[in-house]
């Protein structure tokens, strides 16, 4: 059980993992998105630009998968740990599902992008809600300005969003927290370095991440089993 002093600033970073559980697939482990399909041609600017139609079957099936999908005791126990520190809890997510809103988490910070969103890929126009899927539409969608409609997504190459409030929640946190996340994909992966020697630095999940080196802490086993008993408030 983790203890939290009342100074205590936590910063939650979760990943993949985290939605397991829930039945959503992650990228890497067997069965995962990105054995599956090859990024590049799904999760990147020139995949737009070449085949926008192949992209919205992409995110159009991940849609589908995630809208299906219920919170599961690891989102619980992050918003059970948001609703006793308050405004003392950061939490970003690497995942563009709506798992942690659905658990009742108030504040997330959607570093990827949110997959129940859309946005012009010309215009200034706010991203917007979208649960609708592209794949069986003969047009693909526009915008009034005549620019396409694309998934609020960061890309393979595009800039994470939020990063300075990112940056910082991790100067100010004393507790660093990962959660089902392996640890390969930047920036996220080099958080944990920023903050390790002066915050207590801890991964949850059933393997070890690529980064494994610069945590303090790491539980072994999946995050709907260890948390609901390690975020004790
Ligand atoms: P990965 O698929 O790389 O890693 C998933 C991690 O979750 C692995 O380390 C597993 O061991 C762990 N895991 C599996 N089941 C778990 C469970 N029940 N409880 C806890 N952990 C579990 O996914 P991410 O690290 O999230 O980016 O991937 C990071 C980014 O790479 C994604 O956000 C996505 C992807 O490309 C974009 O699309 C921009």
């Amino acid at each position: 059980m983790l203890a939290f002093s009342s100074n205590d600033c936590v910063f939650i970073l979760t990943g993949a993992g985290t939605s397991a559980e829930s039945g959503i697939p992650t990228f890497r482990d067997a069965g995962g998105l990105w054995r599956n399909y090859r990024f590049e041609e799904v999760a990147s600017l020139a995949a737009w630009e070449r085949a926008p139609r192949l992209v919205w079957e992409f995110y159009s099936m991940r849609r589908r998968v995630a809208s299906a999908a219920k919170p599961n005791p690891a989102h619980f126990a992050v918003t059970e740990l948001e609703r006793a520190l308050q405004d003392r809890l950061f939490l970003c997510t690497q995942n563009v599902d709506n798992l942690h809103r659905q658990a009742g988490s108030q504040r997330v910070v959607h570093m990827h992008g949110e997959l129940f969103k859309s946005r012009c890929d010309r215009c200034a126009r706010s991203p917007f809600d979208d649960t609708k899927t592209y794949d069986s539409d003969p047009k693909l969608p526009r915008c009034e300005c005549g620019g396409r409609i694309r998934p609020h997504i960061c890309w393979f190459g595009e800039t994470p969003f939020g990063m300075d409030h990112i940056f910082q929640a991790l100067a100010r946190c004393s507790v660093f927290i990962a959660i089902g996340t392996s640890g390969v994909v930047e920036p996220a992966a080099s958080f944990v370095r920023r903050v390790r020697g002066r915050a207590r630095t801890i991964y949850i999940g059933p393997e070890e991440p690529a980064n494994r080196d610069s945590f303090t802490e790491c539980h072994l086993g999946p995050a709907g089993q260890i948390l609901p008993q390690f975020l004790i408030v």
